[in-house]
């Protein structure tokens, strides 16, 4: 794994930042394998990212066309309710762009979360390479809680299945967000090429200390789970969230 760590002066900074490391990477992608894959996250940190890819100049950038989208987790709600990250996504990139309908692998969050994510795990499998049980994604998006959770996977003992599984069900109660939700696991995540963590604000200060000094607890902080194999991970962080890293 090679780790790389990026400290920008602001949320809208980091944002411009990270547009262009995802144009660069997903065109690389489809210049070298004639295709790309990134799966999104859900929350407020990328809504500004989602909103810049969809706009000049990065939008030109991209051959939408080749790419196709994942989500990292959803929350179990309907695809066009308040919560859906898939409905946050659609609004603010998906619908402005010319990508091909079929290239939108959404987790179906209104079914059941057991159903889901195993819908989701023949989604996967599906678009993966001959013989592979899921994509090598060239790009994951992830996000940051303040308890150190990433996707859906929160504090607390870790579920034996995400060990072999790439989805789970996940009840999580985190601010006045949907509980019930789907998430990829580690598995999934470490398999990719290039993991973004996008994490803005002072009270993800502790939690980025921990995850990125190393000693961190992968139960107390899940992040610190994401361990791309042979991929690199990049923490984009904007300097509240980085305040207490030489602490
Ligand atoms: C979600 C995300 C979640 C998010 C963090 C940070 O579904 O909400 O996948 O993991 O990235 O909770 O959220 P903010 O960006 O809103 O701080």
């Amino acid at each position: 794994m090679e780790l790389k760590l990026r400290i920008y002066q602001d949320l809208s900074t980091l944002s411009h930042a990270a547009a262009e490391t995802v144009c660069a990477e997903l065109a690389q992608a489809v210049q070298a394998r004639g295709t790309a894959s990134i799966a999104l996250s859900g929350g407020s940190t990328p809504a500004a990212l989602y909103q810049l890819l969809a706009t000049a100049p990065y939008a030109a950038q991209i051959p939408w066309a080749y790419v196709h989208f994942f989500w990292g987790d959803e929350r179990c709600v309907p695809p066009n309710t308040e919560g859906s990250s898939f409905k946050q996504a659609q609004e603010l990139l998906l619908s402005h762009v010319p990508v091909p309908p079929e290239n939108i692998h959404r987790v179906r969050g209104e079914l059941p979360p057991t159903e889901a994510a195993a819908e989701y795990a023949q989604v996967l499998a599906h678009n993966a390479a001959r013989g592979l049980p899921w994509p090598c994604l060239d790009v994951v998006l992830l996000g940051l809680g303040e308890d150190g959770h990433t996707a859906s996977l929160f504090p607390g003992p870790i579920i034996e299945a995400e060990k072999t599984q790439p989805t789970l069900a996940v009840t999580a109660n985190y601010q006045n967000r949907p509980a019930n939700r789907v998430t990829l696991t580690p598995r999934v995540f470490n398999d990719a090429r290039q993991v973004l963590f996008l994490v803005a604000g002072v009270g993800k200060a502790e939690a980025v200390r921990a995850v990125l000094k190393g000693y961190a607890n992968p139960i107390q902080w899940p992040a610190s789970r994401i361990r791309p194999t042979l991929g690199t991970v990049t923490w984009m962080l904007d300097e509240a969230a980085a305040s207490l890293i030489n602490r």
